[in-house]
């Protein structure tokens, strides 16, 4: 709701600054008022893009609704954009929706922790976007995997949607199991090397709180 205000007033900020006095009149000055037009719409992209970064939190507690389609693969597309190193795009997504392999990889995700574990790591998450990276396609797999699932779970929050990183997909896709998933893609298990699973829903209850940032986090050298 916070979130929805604060884009609002940004839209009506850039609205009526938009609207401002007229400084002049033909080509030039028209060309000088659309390229303000453009700054304040930029502006307002970046400012929402960094309320999204600085507010965006772990959610553990979601709904059984699985969100549309389209909007999974809006934020899909976000983490096709992370950057890689050469470009080599060595990350891949596996959307999973499916309630049958989302309850197998949570079981597999608990038995990392022991053969009696039956909590379900996925908190609940209906959707569960498995990324993994080709160890074999640049050897920044492991950096651009990582940036694909910050993409993600940014795009996740910009789309109004709970997310968190849950672990150990590398031992879940290195189990026979967990292989036979990507075999039945058409994905060469031996190559892919799992980074982590984005969960997705809608948020139940309580949005979390960020906690304090730790001190010194930033060093400066000017
Ligand atoms: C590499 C990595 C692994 C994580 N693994 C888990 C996990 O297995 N389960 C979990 O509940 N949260 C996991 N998290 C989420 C972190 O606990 C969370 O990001 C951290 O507590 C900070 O909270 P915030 O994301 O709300 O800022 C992981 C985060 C990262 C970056």
């Amino acid at each position: 709701m916070k979130k929805l205000l604060f884009i609002l007033t940004l839209a009506v900020v850039a609205a009526f600054s938009a609207c401002g006095p007229s400084t002049g009149s033909g080509t030039a000055a028209a060309g000088t008022e659309a390229n303000a037009t453009e700054d304040n719409k930029n502006e307002t992209i970046m400012s929402t893009t960094m309320q999204d970064l600085l507010t965006r939190r772990s959610v553990r507690s979601y709904t059984d609704s699985i969100p549309p389609r389209e909007v999974i693969e809006e934020i899909c597309k976000a983490g096709t954009y992370a950057p890689t190193g050469m470009n080599r795009q060595a990350p891949i997504i596996v959307a999973v929706t499916n309630r049958e392999v989302r309850d197998r990889l949570s079981k597999l995700n608990a038995a990392v922790f022991g053969p009696d574990n039956d909590s379900d790591p996925f908190y609940g998450a209906p959707v569960v976007l498995v990324v993994l990276a080709d160890t074999t396609a640049a050897f920044t797999w492991k950096e651009d995997g990582s940036l694909v699932m910050g993409n993600l779970l940014n795009a996740a929050h910009a789309k109004g949607l709970g997310s968190c990183w849950i672990h150990r997909a590398k031992e879940v896709f290195e189990t026979e199991e967990g292989k036979a998933i990507l075999t039945d893609l058409g994905i060469d298990a031996n190559k892919y090397v799992g980074i982590g699973n984005c969960i997705l829903g809608y948020v139940k209850g309580d949005y979390p709180e960020a906690r304090p940032r730790k001190e010194n986090y930033v060093y400066w050298i000017e």
